[in-house]
């Protein structure tokens, strides 16, 4: 493998020491003395974390190793709604605020904990009229709005499973999610808005469902004046579903591993992996990982800035803060509209105190300037968090003086879709060390290690592993436990994350990126294949072959190789009408930023494209061992 990372930034040391007050403050307390006590006694860890929510019945056993198929607090019934919000009504949380949303304009939407489980309620049992049960698949695909938030914890409560599909994914997309989790309903909005557009989103669900046999009902939420007709049957207006239901709807108890969703991410070939989380691991270690990680307390406001769409935004808007008992913020506001001080203002105007966002918004902060931020009384603020890329050490350096003031300690949180919860993370009060990640939280064991699951030494770069089973882990992929396997005998005896890292002599682990073909767009997780088989499916391409290049904002950008098919010639008009295809087929987030027709692609003798060669020219470095390549 060749150390492609920054050797020098291995070997600095630098680190930023947080106001002790913080530790002293925390949840947590000291991290070496919790993992030691995690060390000692795992079982004993999970169960006190456990034991800090309700169950319907207790488990019989913590955890259940089969490997590579885990089993957590086995026999134990809940509902995670229950604890999200019933817990909450049923103590001094009652009136307090759960969620408030943020629209354009000056839009403003607030629930306390009473109001949120009532609409949940409500929507759970409209839901249950319409003939959704226990086990069913819900998709949801809208816009960010606290409806959606409402439609997950409905499905939650009734034990169907909601699959949750981002607003940015186009009509080809969404059918193919919604086919392979043969969805009996989709929830969907008449209209996303966006930078005061409206994206028209129930058209693309019309093209989604012209070849999907499973779907009874479409529930539309419609935002727009004047209202969107409506199949007279199909098609339900979100509130109206509910005109006649109960008030009440008791919680569905479910076993600790009846699934709670499923979500699609990227794969390395062109079909999405459907992630399958149940319901009592996922609880406990969103919970966890809220309280202790985030130190979320009562008078917080926490804000996540991904979508419910994303792992992100199931795990830290919805199921861990509410579990929590937090008050959670959400808008429909991008950073850059109505300016670039959108989201600053929106801290100072909603006094937020946790910011949890992505590498890729901090870098587009930072080009615009600080004179942004510096507009705005950011005090509010005491603890910044990063997910979804690695966190550059300038990054690091300018989230943690501008916005942070050198006050707020960063929380650098890596964790996966499948991983359901953050894993390794710099714990509030250590010491941070920029361009690292951190380490594993308690609870947790990782590795960096080569091919064989033999640890690298320090500061070399090999494959990231996890060694031990963790509460809110995957149990399989949806219809494709084969797959699920690969996890968990890539390498033996450990989950392979798909991550290049290096471990440092303090054992601070930086993220180097993927080891696989997916490539990592403003946060995104982008499969080359599934960009590959978009091209591949307009008239005039023949062969594609997509790579990430290295982007100083996006992290990555998308760059193709097409070959065309006889009779196309290479032209700017043929460029945009791909880019067009793509941006229609898969997805906006997919687009390739740039398109070079070729005439040949380097392949193994076997016939597989080597986007490692690609990627080498297109960079200017060795592409290493090509003895395999034909052409
Ligand atoms: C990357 C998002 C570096 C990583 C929660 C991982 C990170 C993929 C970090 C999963 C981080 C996530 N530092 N890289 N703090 N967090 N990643 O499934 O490559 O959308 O494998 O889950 O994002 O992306 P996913």
């Amino acid at each position: 493998m060749t150390e492609s990372f920054n050797v020098k930034l291995v070997e600095e040391m630098k680190y930023y020491t947080p106001d002790p007050e913080y530790k002293r403050n925390s949840w947590l307390g000291d991290y070496q003395k919790a993992y030691d006590e995690f060390l000692t006694d795992p079982d004993a860890f999970w169960s006190k974390m456990a034991q800090q929510l309700d169950w319907i019945r207790p488990w019989d056993a913590v955890m259940d190793w089969n490997y590579p198929y885990a089993r957590w607090f086995t026999n134990a019934k809940l509902n995670i709604t229950a604890n999200c919000l019933d817990r909450h009504v049923n103590n001094h949380r009652r009136n307090k605020v759960a969620l408030i949303w943020r629209g354009e304009g000056g839009a403003e939407r607030i629930y306390t904990y009473q109001k949120l489980l009532s609409h949940v309620m409500r929507f759970a049992n409209a839901l249950k009229k319409i003939g959704v049960k226990k086990g069913d698949r819900v998709c949801i695909y809208m816009p960010l709005v606290p409806e959606q938030v409402i439609a997950m914890l409905a499905c939650a409560r009734i034990g169907a499973t909601h699959s949750v599909v981002f607003g940015g994914f186009a009509a080809a997309a969404l059918n193919l999610r919604i086919q392979d989790a043969e969805a009996k309903v989709v929830i969907t909005a008449d209209v996303a808005v966006r930078r005061g557009k409206a994206i028209q989103l129930k058209a693309i669900v019309d093209e989604a469902l012209i070849n999907a046999p499973t779907v009874e009902h479409v529930i539309v939420l419609r935002r727009k004046e004047p209202c969107l007709d409506l199949h007279p049957t199909r098609e339900l207006d979100f509130y109206a579903v509910m005109d006649g239901v109960p008030d009440e709807c008791p919680p569905e108890v479910m076993d600790a591993e009846d699934p709670l969703f499923i979500l699609y991410t990227s794969g390395s070939t062109g079909k999405p992996k459907g992630v399958v989380h149940t319901c009592g691991g996922y609880m406990v270690g969103t919970y966890y990982t809220s309280k202790y990680v985030f130190d979320i307390k009562d008078n917080d406001i926490f804000w996540c800035t991904a979508d419910p769409g994303w792992v992100t935004g199931h795990s830290y808007i919805i199921y861990g803060p509410l579990a929590v008992g937090a008050t959670v913020f959400i808008t429909e506001l991008t950073p850059d509209y109505p300016d670039a001080g959108s989201w600053w203002h929106l801290i100072q105007e909603q006094n937020i105190t946790i910011l949890y966002t992505a590498p890729t918004a901090i870098r587009t902060f930072m080009k615009v300037g600080e004179s942004w931020p510096n507009k705005y009384n950011l005090n509010s603020l005491r603890i910044i968090g990063s997910v979804g890329e690695p966190l550059n050490p300038e990054a690091f350096e300018w989230y943690y003086h501008v916005i942070g003031k050198d006050r707020c300690p960063i929380v650098d949180t890596w964790w996966q879709t499948e991983t359901g919860m953050l894993l390794i993370t710099t714990m509030l009060g250590e010491k941070m060390r920029p361009g690292f990640a951190g380490k594993p939280i308690p609870g947790v064991t990782v590795d960096v290690v080569d091919k064989n699951g033999k640890p690298v030494p320090a500061n070399s770069m090999g494959f990231l592993v996890i060694k031990s089973p963790w509460p809110a882990m995957l149990r399989t992929l949806y219809k494709d436990d084969e797959r699920y396997r690969k996890y968990w005998y890539t390498i033996d005896n450990c989950y392979t994350a798909g991550d290049l890292a290096v471990k440092g002599k303090d054992g601070y682990i930086m993220i180097l990126g993927r080891a696989d073909d997916i490539i990592i767009v403003a946060g995104h997780n982008i499969g080359t294949a599934e960009v590959e088989s978009a091209l591949v499916s307009h008239k005039a391409v023949a062969e594609a072959a997509v790579i990430g290049k290295p982007d100083p904002v996006k992290g990555n950008s998308i760059k193709a190789f097409v070959i065309l098919r006889v009779g196309h010639q290479p032209s700017d008009n043929l460029r945009q009408d791909l880019v067009h295809h793509v941006r229609t087929t898969l997805g906006p987030i997919a687009v390739p930023h740039e398109i070079e027709f070729v005439d040949k692609l380097p392949k193994t003798r076997s016939g597989k494209i080597m986007r490692r060669v690609l990627k080498a020219k297109e960079m200017g470095i060795d592409p290493g061992d090509i003895s395999t390549l034909e052409e």
